[in-house]
């Protein structure tokens, strides 16, 4: 369960301070929570993959409880006809008021993009959707996909490009996840409901088992155990700048140029939602 903190910034001056890198080894760091032997870790820990049949899907998650990160990891997603399968990775605390960062990919058929769903909870609200199409085939190759995830902000990323940045909005009244531990989880499912084109599109089970491959988990982040946040790592490597990262002006406008061109929903855009007016964040500058 994960508690709640007093966040003060002698914290964070003490974070900045330890925060370091630590390369990632799946046996050291996940559990395969479920799936019953459809989730593996290989190669002495530096490959993890899940599967979905028609029985069931599986999933992982992180031992740790992380309070701040800037979090990477690998993903190779479900190749061919993958209707119906979603491929969810993201950060999560527990409870009904529960703050969560996520990265969804909704499979296709062959030869038709997948979906990427970005979301940001916070204080159990979510209802922040954000949709992309990607700018490379997901399933040829592993690409990174990255939360930066820090007091001022949250940043979306896909191979170090910003594609989605979720501010500090308090001073206006929008709550901001900053007092809740979060573990890292990823579940491969099938939800063929409503995944693929609105549902009409059903898994072809002759094609499974759907596998998704993980690799290269790299957290710099403070974990929160026993009620402390400790920010040291076993890792030699130091890197605390991500604690108050924000984009630069290129960053941003490599960003702005993602949303134009790959963005196919915003819930900032949709009118038609939000008759009483844009959620407040959408409108703030
Ligand atoms: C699948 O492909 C169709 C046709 O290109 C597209 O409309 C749809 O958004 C794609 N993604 C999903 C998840 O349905």
């Amino acid at each position: 369960m994960a508690g709640s903190v007093g966040f003060t910034y002698s914290f964070l001056l003490i974070a900045s301070l330890f925060a370091a890198a630590s390369a990632g080894n799946f046996y050291r760091d996940f559990d395969i929570t479920w799936g019953d032997g459809r989730g593996k870790i290989l190669n002495n820990g530096q490959m993890l993959t899940l599967s979905l049949d028609k029985a069931s899907g599986s999933g992982f998650q992180s031992k740790n409880e992380y309070l701040f990160g800037r979090i990477d990891m690998q993903l190779k997603l479900v190749p061919g006809n993958s209707a119906g399968t979603v491929t969810a990775y993201y950060l999560s605390s527990q409870g009904a008021a529960h703050d969560e960062i996520d990265f969804e990919f909704l499979g296709n058929v062959s030869g038709q993009p997948y979906t990427l769903h970005t979301n940001v909870f916070s204080e159990g609200k979510g209802g922040r959707e954000q949709q992309f199409r990607l700018w490379f085939d997901p399933t040829a190759d592993f690409h990174t996909y990255s939360i930066l995830w820090n007091p001022q902000r949250i940043i979306f990323s896909v191979d170090g490009t910003a594609i989605r940045e979720f501010k500090n909005f308090e001073s206006i009244g929008v709550p901001f996840p900053k007092s809740q531990a979060m573990r890292i989880y990823s579940s491969l499912w099938n939800a063929d409901d409503w995944a693929t084109q609105g549902g009409r599109v059903k898994t072809d089970w002759s094609k499974a088992p759907f596998t998704a491959s993980y690799r290269n988990f790299n957290a710099n982040a403070c974990i929160w155990s026993n009620g402390k946040s400790s920010c040291s790592s076993t890792s030699a490597s130091r890197n605390n700048a991500w604690l108050t990262e924000e984009l630069d002006t290129t960053s941003q406008a490599r960003m702005k140029w993602v949303q134009k061109n790959y963005m196919i929903y915003n819930y900032c855009t949709d009118k038609q939602r939000f008759p009483q007016g844009l959620p407040k964040e959408c409108t703030a500058l």
